[in-house]
């Protein structure tokens, strides 16, 4: 169930509101990423934050409705959906450590094995997404799937040019899949797990169908139906690799100032879970050194300096 919040438990709205003005006064918003082209046109003074309750109450403000490139946060819903399939097996072909090194890295792959760091840098999700495509034969459309029963909007779709423009600048990429596939942690050809990852990152949705869409792991695994999608350890396994992995080499410094479980993904979009509560969504698509939107991550440490919510 969704419901545009019009009236009623607008709990943190005055926190919204009162950080989007603190984020319009603030000047310096980082850089698009421009490795992408189609990413690289979007105005880095966007701004919209969204909110969404355990009960599927959405609320935000800003350009909280405006579609923009998920990118990099779709590996968590990919992780989700072939944990709840696979369970532990997953964990021996993709580890759970922080890399402290860019998410394109390949340097520590050759030590390791050919077994990525974590999920959520680029040769992780490769590795989870060639899972999800042996267990399913469409691991983007299961994710779509997804995206659009959890956020309740049967509109959300692939952006077919950024897609295309992924894969025509998608030489590293190939490379990690290439350099796994020589480990034999890769099960499909790689050209076919490359087409099912770029369409993947290039889901378009607003930060109020992501905050929707992430309420099954603030809901400790129970999805907007009120079917179990992970076990309850599932769920808290996933936040825990969220804190520890979700921003790329900037996760420590994510964690002391917002103190919540966050994905970040290169077209500026970070969510957040507060367990038992709420979840968040921000956007903005300026980005640090790091890929991390910098009005993003200066909006949940404010979030949580102001309401006090945490995981800690
Ligand atoms: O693999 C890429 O380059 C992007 N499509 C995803 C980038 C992103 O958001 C950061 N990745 N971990």
């Amino acid at each position: 169930m969704v419901i545009m919040a019009t009236t009623s438990s607008l709990t943190y709205l005055p926190v919204l509101e009162r950080i989007a003005e603190e984020v319009d006064r603030t000047p310096g918003r980082g850089r698009p990423a421009d490795y992408i082209p189609a990413l690289a046109a979007c105005d880095p003074r966007r701004f919209g934050m969204a909110v969404a309750e355990l009960d599927g109450t959405v609320y935000g403000v800003g350009d909280w409705r405006q579609p923009f490139s998920t990118q990099s946060i779709t590996k968590v819903f990919t992780l989700a959906l072939d944990l709840a399939r696979e369970g532990d097996e997953l964990w021996e072909h993709v580890s759970r450590e922080p890399s402290g090194n860019p998410f394109n890295s390949l340097v520590q792959l050759e030590y390791e094995n050919g077994i990525p760091r974590n999920p959520f840098i680029n040769a992780g999700a490769l590795v989870v997404t060639d899972r999800l495509q042996t267990r399913t034969g469409d691991a983007a459309g299961e994710l779509l799937t997804f995206l659009r029963a959890e956020s309740g909007n049967p509109e959300l779709d692939f952006d077919r040019e950024v897609a295309a423009s992924e894969a025509t600048h998608g030489d590293r990429n190939a490379a990690l899949g290439h350099f796994m596939a020589s480990y034999g942690n890769i099960d499909n050809p790689v050209p076919v797990l490359l087409d099912q990852y770029f369409r993947q990152c290039s889901v378009a949705a607003s930060c109020a169908d992501l905050a929707l869409a992430t309420t099954f792991l603030a809901r400790h695994g129970i999805r907007a139906d009120g079917t179990r999608l992970l076990t309850r350890s599932q769920a808290k396994q996933v936040n825990a690799v969220m804190l520890t992995c979700g921003t790329y080499d900037a996760a420590g410094d994510f964690a002391y100032r917002v103190g919540l479980p966050g994905k970040s993904g290169v077209g500026g979009g970070i969510i957040a879970v507060v367990p038992g509560r709420c979840t968040l969504c921000v956007w903005s698509p300026g980005l640090d050194e790091r890929g991390n939107s910098v009005a993003g991550v200066a909006a949940l440490d404010g979030f949580t300096t102001l309401t006090g919510l945490s995981v800690f």
